[in-house]
Parts: C-alpha cells; sequence; structure tokens
C-alpha cells in the first residue's frame, strides 16, 4: 500500500455512454467517450485509492490498475453500482441515457412498405438520485451535469434535485468541443456555491477533483 492522500479509500467511477437496445442490431447512444471518467479514475488510483470503474461502452480505454466493470444498458449501470457499494466516494462521470425503449424488438425491424417505426420509452433509473438517498451513502457523492445553457442555475438546481454533495456542470453546446474533447471547462458547485475551473486538460480536471476529494476528507475543507 503507498501512502497517497487516498490510500484505504474505495472510490466508485461511472464513465462513458449508456447504449440502450431497440433491437438486436440498433441501440440509441449518446457522444460520451468516457474520457473524463477515466481521467478522474486514473487519478483516483495514482492518489491510492481502490477504484471501481463501471463503464458503459466507452471509446477510449478503461486505465489499468482500476477494478473494471463493463456494462451496456443504464439497468446494468444501477446494478452493477448498486453491488459495488459501499464506498467513501461515488463520482458519476457517465452519460446516462435518461430513457430507454420500452421494449425493444427481440428481431431485426424491418422495412414494410414505407411505414415507419415508432419507438416507446420508458424513463431510465437516475442512479445518482438513488445513491444519494442510499443506506450505504458514500461520505462524498459527486455528479457531472452537462448543460448547453444556463449552465451554473442548471447545476445548483441540479445538485438540490439529486441530493449529491458537489456537481461538476460542463458547457457542452455546439463549438465548445467538450464533449468528445480533450479539454474540459468546470463550474463546480457546492453548497458553500459556484466556483469556475479554467478550461484545461481532462487530466488537469481530474486531479483537481481528486484533490479537493482528498482535503475534504482529510476534514480541511
Ligand atoms: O440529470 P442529468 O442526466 O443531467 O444528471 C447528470 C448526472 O447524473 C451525472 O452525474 C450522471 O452520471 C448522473 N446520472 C445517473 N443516472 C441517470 C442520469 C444521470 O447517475 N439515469
Amino acid at each position: 500500500l503507498g501512502g497517497g492522500p487516498l490510500s484505504g479509500r474505495h472510490v466508485l467511477v461511472t464513465s462513458g455512454p449508456t447504449h440502450e437496445p431497440i433491437d438486436p442490431v440498433r441501440y440509441i447512444a449518446n457522444r460520451s467517450s468516457g474520457a473524463q471518467g477515466a481521467a478522474i479514475a486514473r487519478a483516483a488510483r495514482d492518489a491510492g485509492a481502490r477504484v471501481s470503474f463501471v463503464t458503459g461502452p466507452a471509446s477510449v480505454p478503461p486505465p489499468e490498475g482500476v477494478d473494471v466493470i463493463r456494462v451496456e444498458t443504464a439497468r446494468e449501470m444501477r446494478e452493477a453500482v448498486l453491488a459495488a457499494l459501499p464506498a467513501d466516494v461515488a463520482i458519476f462521470v457517465a452519460a446516462v441515457a435518461d430513457w430507454r425503449v420500452a421494449t425493444p424488438s427481440d428481431r431485426k425491424m424491418k422495412k414494410s412498405g414505407g411505414a415507419l417505426p415508432v419507438l416507446d420509452f420508458a424513463e431510465n433509473p437516475d442512479i445518482l438520485a438513488e445513491v444519494s438517498r442510499h443506506d450505504q451513502r458514500p461520505t462524498l457523492v459527486i455528479g457531472f451535469a452537462a448543460e448547453t445553457h444556463d449552465v451554473a442555475d442548471h447545476a445548483r438546481a441540479k445538485r438540490e434535485r439529486k441530493g449529491c454533495d458537489w456537481i461538476l456542470a460542463n458547457d457542452v453546446s455546439d463549438g465548445t468541443g467538450i464533449m468528445g474533447g480533450a479539454e474540459n471547462a468546470v463550474t463546480f458547485i457546492s453548497a458553500e456555491g459556484a466556483e469556475e475551473w479554467p478550461r484545461a486538460g481532462k487530466d488537469a480536471v481530474a486531479t483537481r477533483l481528486i484533490e479537493r476529494i482528498a482535503a475534504k476528507l482529510a476534514g480541511e475543507l
């Protein structure tokens, strides 16, 4: 065991998109690469934590030296997260699909004479909100919020609604290049208020977050 600031701690990180099946060959997804989640898991590992990394089908590989739990759908992600508790810290970086197709077809859907398919949706479980109110709630529960406008206002409301401690909000509007890109610009929201973190590499954002977590757990904040 090394003597890093998070040694002896268990950190749970969700990452990547989820895939929600339409039929055996088609799915609904989003543009999350999993880069920010992987960077956070790596930084937690480097700080000495034991890391459970629950990841959807991301386009970047998971870091070495963490426990990787691969999932496809939001419901699988929820099961994996609950199974990984207890944890000292849970960081929800995954871009979980808000909706799934209510009844995916068990056969490939076929074109039929110009009739267009209609998909019925069902709401996915909100994993962050559930863990925030769980009996085994981690000491620190942290969410992300990808917003395209009124970033800080939406994130403040989201922090209250979800019951988490901190939200890292980012502006993913067109032209920022953040979703799928190498950099992130974060508004950090806690009970104390909002702080702007300057645009930086996703690794630098991860390091800054892990330092903040270590300071909080050490009672320095
Ligand atoms: O509500 P919204 O999707 O914007 O919330 C984003 C935050 O909530 C992220 O931290 C994300 O990982 C988490 N989340 C979740 N389960 C969902 C939806 C979002 O854990 N079904």
